[in-house]
């Protein structure tokens, strides 16, 4: 088969690692790709990846038999329909499919119609009415920009003072453009949080292992969120009981309700979940893979990824056993100092000849200059995951090999995964 993988973080890294292995794979192509996709196919760094047309262009040119969408900027403005509509098999949800993600006003209202438990909360288009809503509130809440903001437009507020400057950021300062002229005022909910990933083709349900991502950018869960600075699979104080109702009653109630309003979703849905003392309840829920989730699942299966992706993109989905290893993976980012605010790219990046053989090393943010030296292009620069028979393995591997990479500015956190042994 002839594939078209869109995307270029260490999420895409990961899943052109695992096509690479596949034996139905003829020839991949990823757009706009990095220097760790280029490794097992070739980049189209020129493609622009929001542009259903020349999506669409460059996908009859290759003949390609199956696209793969990774991020949600393309599923957002409709490049999964359009290629549906010239008769490609896509992996990502049309647009509509994905407002569960790209709208979180939708993403409310619909688990409010099917009893799915998420947090109270309340959409504001006018500055003023949030303005006064936040104020009356008189305590702790989350304020969120409605549309995508590539993980930042949440702010996880203890006071009224807090929320109205969260407010002022989002709706005056326009620090998220359009996506957050519109803001969600929520409940704030305490506990802690793991990621329900699954893979659907709108009526068959996989449930991959779970796994939990670390958002705030330092150690101890302090300092703004980020698109995720590490994570580990599988949680070990997650018990059998709990999953099953988060599979259940969220995340197959999530999928069925999305067929029932006519959205049929064709591709991995992910709720995040929040473990609340009163049972799990729903904190977001994302239209594609998770980053970093997925440089840990994928280490993890088994089967052929394009069988699975063929599965859920031809609605055969429940033809398709999907196996995973018992092994433990983290994966712990390296990022550049200053993430997620602002941060400075182009400084070398050494030691990446110095990694155990056993030992994956993601790119995210990085790139060959023309002198063929690897440097850093974006906030998150990489991902380094390990895998041994207990977490506490895994972590030791991660944080072994990481310290022999080393670049200008070069930050990570020291304590993903500590919250098995030491919860939080
Ligand atoms: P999101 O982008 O919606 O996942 O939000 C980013 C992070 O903000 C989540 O992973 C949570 O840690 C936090 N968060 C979001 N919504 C809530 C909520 N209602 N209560 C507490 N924390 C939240
Ligand atoms: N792990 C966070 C995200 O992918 O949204």
């Amino acid at each position: 088969m002839n594939i078209l993988l869109i995307g270029n973080g260490a999420r895409e890294h990961a899943i052109a690692w695992k096509i690479a292995d596949s034996q139905r794979l003829t020839k991949l192509w990823i757009a706009p790709g990095n220097a760790g996709t280029a490794l097992f196919g070739e980049n189209l760094s020129d493609l622009v990846i929001e542009d259903p047309d020349a999506v669409v262009q460059t996908a009859s040119q290759l003949a390609i038999d199956l696209v793969i969408i990774g991020p949600e900027g393309p599923l957002s403005v409709g490049v999964a329909d359009r290629l549906r509509n010239e008769g490609f098999p896509v992996f990502g949800p049309n647009a509509r499919a994905a407002e569960i993600e790209t709208s979180k006003a939708f993403a409310n209202e619909l688990m409010s119609k099917y009893g799915i438990d998420t947090a109270n909360s309340k959409t504001f288009d006018s500055y003023k009415e949030a303005k006064t809503y936040a104020t009356d509130l008189d305590g702790p809440c989350v304020v969120k920009a409605d549309g995508l903001a590539a993980g930042k437009g949440v702010t996880v507020c203890d006071s009224s003072a807090q929320a109205l400057r969260a407010i002022d950021e989002s709706m005056q300062l326009r620090s998220f453009g359009a996506a957050g002229d519109k803001i969600v005022i929520e409940e704030r909910m305490y506990g802690w949080e793991t990621s329900a990933h699954a893979f659907t083709d709108g009526i068959t349900v996989r449930h991959m292992p779970f796994s939990c991502d670390h958002k705030p950018v330092f150690d101890n869960n302090v300092g703004p969120n980020t698109g995720g600075m590490g994570v580990y699979s599988p949680p070990p104080r997650l018990e059998p009981e709990i999953q099953g109702v988060i599979e259940t009653q969220i995340t197959e109630t999530l999928v069925k309700a999305l067929s029932t309003e006519n959205r049929l979703y064709q591709g991995v849905i992910y709720p995040g979940i929040m473990l609340t003392a009163s049972g799990p309840r729903v904190v977001e829920v994302n239209a594609r893979f998770g980053d970093p989730e997925t440089e840990v699942l994928l280490p993890r299966l088994k089967t052929d990824l394009l069988d699975i992706a063929v599965g859920v993109a031809t609605s055969t989905l429940k033809d398709v056993e999907i196996e995973w290893s018992n092994q433990a993976t983290v994966g712990v980012m390296l990022t550049s100092d200053g993430y997620p605010g602002h941060y400075e790219v182009g400084h070398q990046i050494y030691g990446l000849g110095d990694i155990d053989s056993d030992i994956h090393v993601f790119i995210s943010g990085a790139n060959r200059d023309s002198d063929g030296r690897m440097v850093t292009t974006g906030g998150r620069v990489l991902c380094v995951t390990a895998s041994a028979d207990t977490l506490e393995d895994a972590r030791s591997l991660v944080y072994e090999n990481i310290e022999r990479i080393t670049f200008e500015g070069a930050h990570f956190r020291k304590d993903i995964g500590s919250f098995v042994v030491k919860p939080e």
